[in-house]
Parts: C-alpha cells; sequence; structure tokens
C-alpha cells in the first residue's frame, strides 16, 4: 500500500497498521474500557446534518479563522500529540514542518519526543504548548518558562488526564516506554522489521521537555504511571488561575465539557477552550466534544475562543462544528496515522485531502468565507 493510495482517514490508519508494531498502533488506535466515548466521537458528527445554500457565487473561498490571537489558513489544526518519534523518526518535526506548510497551528506535548525550541525553530506556525500539571511545581514553573522563552504562542492546559484512563489494549501488549513488553507484544514488534530498522537507526528515544526532572527516556515508566505518579490530582482552579496569570498570554483549556466550566475558565483569565475527551482515550462513557458544542457556544461563544477536537475524519465533520460555532477543530489521530505511514509526507498528504475536502465542501454547502457557516447550516436528527 503506497501513499497515493490513501483517500482518507481509513487508508491512512490500514497503512499505519501495516508499518507499526502492533502495541505502537494500538496505543494510537486505542481508547479506555469499552471505547464507546472514541466511537461515539466520530457517530456523534452523524446524527446532525448538512443544509447546503446554493447559487451563491462560490469561486473564490476563503478558509482562514483567526483563533486564539493566531491567524490560521485553514479551520483545523494539530493538536498535540505524544511520542511522535516512536510512530516515526521525524516525530514533531514531521507536523511541524508540514503544518507551517500549511499556514495552520501544531502543538508540542509534554511528552513530545522532540524539544519545543526546535519545533520552534524549524516551522513558521503558530505552535501550542500541550501542557501536563506536574506534582513538582518547580518543573511546572520551568516548563513554562521555557515554553516562553522559545516563543511559543499558545499554552494549552489539559485538565481532562487527571488521572490515567483505563487503556486495555495497551495493558494486553505492556505498552510503556520505553518497552518492557510481555511475550505477546514482542512477537508483535518481530513482524515488523521495517519500524524497528527506522527507529534503531535514527536518534535515541527521548523526552525533552522532561528531561531535566524525569529518567524516563532510559527508565521504564508507562503513560498510566506517569499520569498516576507524576501529574498532580490535586490541581484545581487556584493552580490553573496562577498559571494563567504566569503565562500572560493565550492560553486554553483542553477537556472542558460543561457550560459551569466554561464560565469559570472565562473567570480566571483563559482566552480558550477545548471541548474534548482526550480521544475517548480517559473517561469513557462522556459525550462528545461536538455533543456540547451548540449549548457551550450559546452561553459563551462571545467571550472565549471555543474550539473542540475527537473523531474528526472529514471536512464535512469541520464544517458541522464550524457552524454551530467552533473557531477551529483540532485533528489528532487523523495526521498521527499518516505520520506513521509516512513521515512529513503522509501528514502534508493528510492536510492536503482535509484541505481539498473543506474547499469543496465550502463550494457544495454556498459559503465562501467561514464565518458564513451558522446554525441555518444544520439540523439535528
Ligand atoms: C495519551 C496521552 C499521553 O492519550 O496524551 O496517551
Amino acid at each position: 500500500m503506497r501513499l497515493t493510495d490513501c483517500h482518507n482517514f481509513h487508508d491512512f490508519r490500514r497503512l499505519a497498521k501495516r508499518r507499526l508494531p502492533g502495541p505502537i498502533f494500538n496505543y494510537i488506535d486505542g481508547a479506555a474500557d469499552d471505547e464507546v466515548t472514541y466511537r461515539r466521537n466520530t457517530s456523534s458528527f452523524e446524527s446532525c446534518d448538512l443544509l447546503p445554500s446554493v447559487l451563491r457565487g462560490v469561486s473564490n473561498v476563503d478558509m482562514s479563522v483567526t483563533v486564539m490571537g493566531q491567524r490560521l489558513a485553514m479551520p483545523v489544526y494539530c493538536s498535540p500529540t505524544a511520542l511522535q518519534r516512536l510512530f516515526h523518526h521525524e516525530g514533531e518535526r514531521a507536523v511541524a514542518r508540514a503544518a507551517g506548510k500549511f499556514g495552520t497551528m501544531f502543538g508540542v506535548s509534554s511528552l513530545g519526543t522532540v524539544s519545543l525550541e526546535e519545533a520552534r525553530r524549524i516551522s513558521g506556525a503558530p505552535q501550542v504548548y500541550q501542557f501536563y500539571f506536574h506534582k513538582d511545581r518547580g518543573l511546572n514553573r520551568e516548563m513554562m518558562a521555557r515554553a516562553k522563552e522559545a516563543g511559543v504562542q499558545v499554552m494549552m492546559l489539559t485538565v481532562d488526564s487527571i488521572t490515567g484512563g483505563n487503556r486495555e489494549r495497551d495493558k494486553r501488549t505492556g505498552f510503556s516506554i520505553p518497552f518492557r513488553l510481555n511475550l505477546a507484544g514482542i512477537a508483535q514488534f518481530a513482524v515488523k522489521p521495517g519500524w524497528a530498522l527506522n527507529f534503531f537507526t535514527h536518534e535515541k528515544f527521548k523526552l525533552p521537555q522532561l528531561d531535566s526532572h524525569v529518567d524516563m527516556g532510559s527508565g521504564t515508566m508507562s503513560i498510566s504511571r506517569y499520569f498516576t505518579e507524576m501529574l498532580d490530582p490535586a490541581m484545581n482552579w487556584d493552580d490553573v488561575a496562577e498559571m494563567v496569570k504566569t503565562w500572560g498570554g493565550q492560553f486554553c483549556l483542553k477537556g472542558i465539557m460543561t457550560v459551569e466550566d466554561a464560565k469559570r475558565a472565562i473567570d480566571i483569565g483563559c482566552t480558550g477552550i477545548v471541548l474534548s475527551n482526550h480521544g475517548g482515550r480517559q473517561l469513557d462513557g462522556s459525550r462528545s466534544g461536538f455533543d456540547q458544542l451548540a449549548e457551550i457556544v450559546d452561553a459563551v461563544g462571545d467571550k472565549i475562543d471555543v474550539m473542540i477536537d475527537g473523531g474528526v475524519q472529514r471536512g464535512t465533520h469541520v464544517l458541522k462544528a464550524l457552524s454551530l460555532g467552533a473557531k477551529a477543530v483540532g485533528l489528532g489521530r487523523y495526521y498521527l496515522f499518516p505520520l506513521a505511514g509516512a513521515g512529513q509526507a503522509g501528514v502534508e498528504r493528510a492536510l492536503t485531502l482535509m484541505q481539498a475536502e473543506l474547499e469543496r465542501g465550502m463550494k457544495l454547502m454556498g459559503c465562501s468565507s467561514i464565518d458564513q457557516l451558522t446554525r441555518a447550516n444544520v439540523r439535528f436528527r
């Protein structure tokens, strides 16, 4: 299967599955408990239909949006995700460069495998820092200062991961960083020599955002242990209010799901919220960001930038969210599978397809700019 055979999310997922050892594919593909929320994220878009307008002169379509103070050429951005170098040796570099080419935003995670400074140097795209709040307050302060110094534009604190989600696929394979696989897991690596060659002939796996404090690169720590042992479950609104003040710039909370919490985010000075359930990887049974979007936009949409992520596989999913009032939409697995399958070229192909779907969709909807997409363009079943 070649990259040019990939025409949508499902093709990229298949490509990634062929190339990645099972434990890594399942780490990306998997979610919490029974993965109900993971499935709901995509199916929620199907309970809402588009209503096009016609004959409105759409030869020129402007897809740009301004979100979190950043001008983006298209209304989707690459959400920060962890451990990208495990998926392809170019890791975050591939995503940073591809986002730059498409004029959109990308993120580097606290659990990123390329330093946020390097990502800032190699890409002209606005950069988000996906922040985890650690028990060690010194580490938190140091991480924020580093990001400020590097010129990161947007702080994005994840608030849906106060403890690790129950990822049963990872338990079955023994997925951890680096690998402490069980026998079944080892067998799955042995059958993917291409991945192993790529992984072992490139730079050593590192976690540069955390390396001054955590020996996770050479020790063995599973994602769930990182959440449980290093992150602070005591984190509360006062802690975050202090962070917002210290940062003194664009600050958003990723994982807000209720109107009440959206209002509190405004009260403590946040400039954005992402309605998200972490790709279904944390609280299974949670609603999708899209399910909650209209209600939250109605309550706070004029005071704070509302974004969503989760389950986005098509340009039309994005158009539905924009019609309900989202300022921009985050992509996760949508770019991770092509990254795993083909590095930067894969991410670029995925963004090319998304861009084309968005443009085609806007034309078919009779819209030549994003602000023309309104509630009149959607109807729930
Ligand atoms: C995950 C974290 C690390 O979902 O973002 O695996």
